[in-house]
């Protein structure tokens, strides 16, 4: 997509054939353009496709943003790249927790992170780059009647001095896939740690290692219903902690953080497991979850919890140890048939398995249904037949 379609589609055109393109039920794509076609004569092929294009991506964009994303313009890119609703909506909330009123968005992309800035009533201002995410990113402060400013800039070159908070997302992809090497990101590593001396939040990959976040700087791993999102760095004074786990979910939203985590020790298995959210793994809090639980580790290197009493938590799955099953395939095996569990979860945390291939190897039968969870304690091999609750 370039630039003059962004405008066309924000045109009373533009919206009639991507209405239109939005209402075909035409899997077949040459069967959709053609009834497009149909309905929308005179409308030049390009345009056609551009409206197509932008329907089925409206499609998919709802799965983050919502019911916004009817009125939203995506390039496919951008989509991928974009910051969820939910987690936007979270960090938007922490800068006016501090008291912020303005902020720029350092390489804004389709304005996923903007769009939830501006939402939140700070007054927002974004660059990037590339000038269709631009022109996507303005189409959509707009569409959505939010403020903001949008313009084509280079984020190294801005002068971030008069906003209460910059943010950066940089990019991690390169031309052969997503990239875990820091300098490669772009904007790159480096002008990240030097935004992050100052009150600024950067959004990393879930996986960046502890040891490059810089002293001071707050970690926040995020997840949305139970899939980490990503890490936030916070610098300045919106460091508050070390690190720090978020988790979304319908209800809303709960945070862990060190100060929450005494330590836990290693402790036999008791009544129940708790399997903690990712974000609580990859925030080193797990021993956290296991004091909130007042139980301990099932083993001091696998993130299972385990405890004698029943908690509903956050930031763990919670489940009833009904019993302890051979781990060896062929007695437990005999052991699913002699219960007549036909439907089975495989749950695995430090053993070598392949559910989809250890079930099928398990040749179950019966009307019964089981979760079943392999993993070590005290570095051997457990299979513990569960009840999720
Ligand atoms: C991961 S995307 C941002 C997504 C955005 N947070 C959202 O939610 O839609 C990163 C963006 O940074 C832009 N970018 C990369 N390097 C840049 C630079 N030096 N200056 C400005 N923008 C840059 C890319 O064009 C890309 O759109």
């Amino acid at each position: 997509m370039d630039v003059a379609s962004v405008h066309w589609l924000q045109t009373e055109d533009g919206r009639r054939v991507l209405d239109r393109a939005a209402s075909l039920d035409e899997p077949d794509p040459l069967r959709a353009r053609a009834a497009l076609e149909r309905a929308c004569p005179g409308t030049a092929p390009d345009l056609l496709a551009v409206a197509l294009t932008q329907a089925g991506l409206r499609e998919r964009a709802a799965a983050k943003f919502g019911a916004l994303a009817a009125s939203m313009l995506f390039t496919p890119e951008g989509l991928e790249q974009a910051t969820r609703l939910s987690v936007a909506t979270h960090r938007a909330a922490r800068l006016t927790a501090y008291d912020a009123s303005t902020v720029i968005d350092l390489g804004c992309g389709i304005g996923g992170d903007l769009v939830a800035f501006a939402r939140a009533g700070l007054t927002c201002a974004g660059v990037d780059l590339d000038p269709v995410r631009v022109a996507v990113a303005t189409a959509n402060l707009a569409a959505l009647d939010l403020p903001g400013a949008v313009g084509v800039a280079d984020a190294l070159e801005v002068d971030v001095a008069p906003f209460d908070v910059a943010f950066a997302d940089p990019a991690r992809r390169t031309g052969r896939g997503r990239t875990f090497s820091l300098e490669a990101w772009t904007p790159p590593w480096s002008f990240a740690e030097t935004l992050l001396e100052r009150d600024a939040c950067v959004k990393t990959a879930p996986g960046i290692p502890h040891d490059v976040v810089p002293a001071g700087v707050e970690a926040e791993w995020v997840s949305d219903h139970g899939e980490v999102k990503e890490a936030a760095l916070w610098g300045g004074r919106l460091a508050t902690v070390a690190r720090r786990a978020t988790v979304i979910r319908d209800g809303g939203l709960a945070t862990l953080t060190e100060e929450d985590d005494p330590g836990a020790d290693v402790v036999p298995l008791g009544r129940y497991l708790y399997e903690p959210d990712g974000a609580v793994i990859r925030a080193g809090l797990v021993t956290a979850v296991a004091a909130g639980v007042q139980g301990g580790l099932l083993d001091r290197h696998i993130a299972y919890v385990t405890a004698d009493s029943s908690f509903r938590t956050p930031f763990a799955r919670s489940y009833e140890v009904l019993e302890t099953l051979p781990h060896r395939e062929k007695p437990l095996r005999a052991a699913l048939h002699e219960r007549g569990i036909g439907r089975l979860t495989i749950k695995k945390r430090g053993v070598d398995v392949v559910p989809d291939q250890l079930r099928k190897r398990l040749a179950l039968t019966g009307d019964n249904e089981a979760t079943i969870v392999l993993t070590r304690v005290a570095g051997q091999g457990t299979c513990l037949l569960v009840r999720p609750f």
